[in-house]
């Protein structure tokens, strides 16, 4: 059932078109520097996160496992965070939870010098639900058989109401969250539709050590599971879907809010190097893109590492043309704010 779920997420994904309606980063408009004070080959794009030290400030989000398609992608994907100095997540592992047998498609990753390798548990399941949940032995295994540095709970409610198989409980996470907060390094994480101001506070209150906003403006899980359900003729969560396709605090608008003196990842939506300066400047210490490396680390690692080199450069060139030399300086680089991001941000 999973293998199959996942299976169908990488295909919809791929080919289908699921991205919000509007991308935010659009509304945000670096000034150029024509006066620049920095040599190009000089420029340094290395950040700290929480101790770890990678050589660019974005990562490759959490996406997949559990199918030998999924083996292939985490391959290609954790070849290039060691080729690059990045971070790496993998998707949601409960699928080696339930079966034992597909732990590999994950562990492939082993076999690669990766700065820092994030598990991923979702959080819906970590409470009572309708199916099993997931336990401290669980997390413990899940942890271990990719050497985790850090332990991804992401918060995907909106996709559970969309799924026809989705959990619909979530009483009495923060408090499981809490307590899981005390054993690892948690990361919570949305999915594309954001964190507000007051998840953030709780987030914090709880113990976890980072927040990944994961916000609106690129691919909408409401989408994916739409196509699901029109697969599978299920005519009320197509409805559902489509109703909620756009739901969600844009994930500019959610660093801001999410402001609360832990690191921030920015992600949802990141499309170009633009982009992740965009998400440097409005707080994060870090970056992440998901959707943008599936297609190419599915193809072939060249067209990967095409992809991986524009964005490098895309990032330098934009350090370049705000007269900073390193991610420190791109902090203060200066930007104006369109509609609708404006209202957000006001609000
Ligand atoms: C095919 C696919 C599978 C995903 N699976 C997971 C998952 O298992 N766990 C998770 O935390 N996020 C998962 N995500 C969400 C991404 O990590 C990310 O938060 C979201 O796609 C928004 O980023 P993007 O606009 O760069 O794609 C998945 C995304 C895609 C495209």
């Amino acid at each position: 059932m999973i293998e199959n779920r996942k299976e169908q997420h990488i295909n919809i994904a791929e080919n289908e078109s699921v991205t919000s309606e509007h991308n935010y980063w659009d509304d945000i408009r670096i000034i150029h520097r024509a006066v620049s004070e920095v040599d190009y080959d000089d420029i340094n794009t290395e950040v700290n996160f929480l101790g770890h030290k990678f050589s660019h400030p974005f990562m490759i989000s959490s996406m997949t496992g559990g199918t030998e398609r999924a083996k292939k992608i985490n391959m290609n994907l954790a070849r290039a965070a060691e080729e690059y100095n990045i971070g790496m997540g993998v998707g949601s592992m409960r699928a080696a939870i339930v079966n034992k047998n597909l732990s590999d498609t994950f562990s492939v990753i082993n076999d690669y010098k990766i700065p820092a390798t994030f598990a991923n548990i979702g959080a819906p399941q970590l409470i009572k639900q309708s199916s099993d949940t997931i336990t401290d032995k669980d997390i413990e295994y899940v942890f271990n058989l990719i050497h985790a540095k850090f332990l991804i709970v992401h918060f995907n409610f909106l996709q559970e109401m969309v799924q026809p198989e989705g959990d619909r409980n979530a009483r009495g996470v923060i408090n499981r969250l809490k307590e899981i907060a005390g054993s690892y390094p948690v990361i919570a994480k949305e999915t594309g539709n954001g964190f507000s101001r007051e998840d953030a506070l709780e987030l914090r209150d709880a113990g976890v050590k980072a927040i990944d906003v994961g916000g609106l403006g690129g691919t909408s899980f409401a989408a994916i599971e739409y196509y699901r359900a029109m697969q599978s003729g299920n005519k009320e969560k197509m409805h559902t879907g489509e109703t909620f396709w756009n739901w969600g605090i844009p994930s500019p608008a959610s660093l801001k809010y999410c402001d609360v003196g832990l690191p921030l990842i920015g992600s949802g939506g990141l499309r170009n190097g633009q982009d992740i300066a965009k998400a440097i400047m409005l707080g994060a210490t870090m970056s992440a893109m998901a959707r943008n490396f599936l297609k190419d680390a599915d193809t072939s690692y060249e067209d990967l590492k095409f992809n991986i080199n524009n964005l490098i450069r895309d990032v330098k060139i934009t350090m370049f043309l705000t007269s900073s030399k390193n991610v420190q300086e791109l902090k203060k680089a200066r930007f104006i704010t369109l509609e609708p991001l404006l209202t957000w941000l006001r609000g």
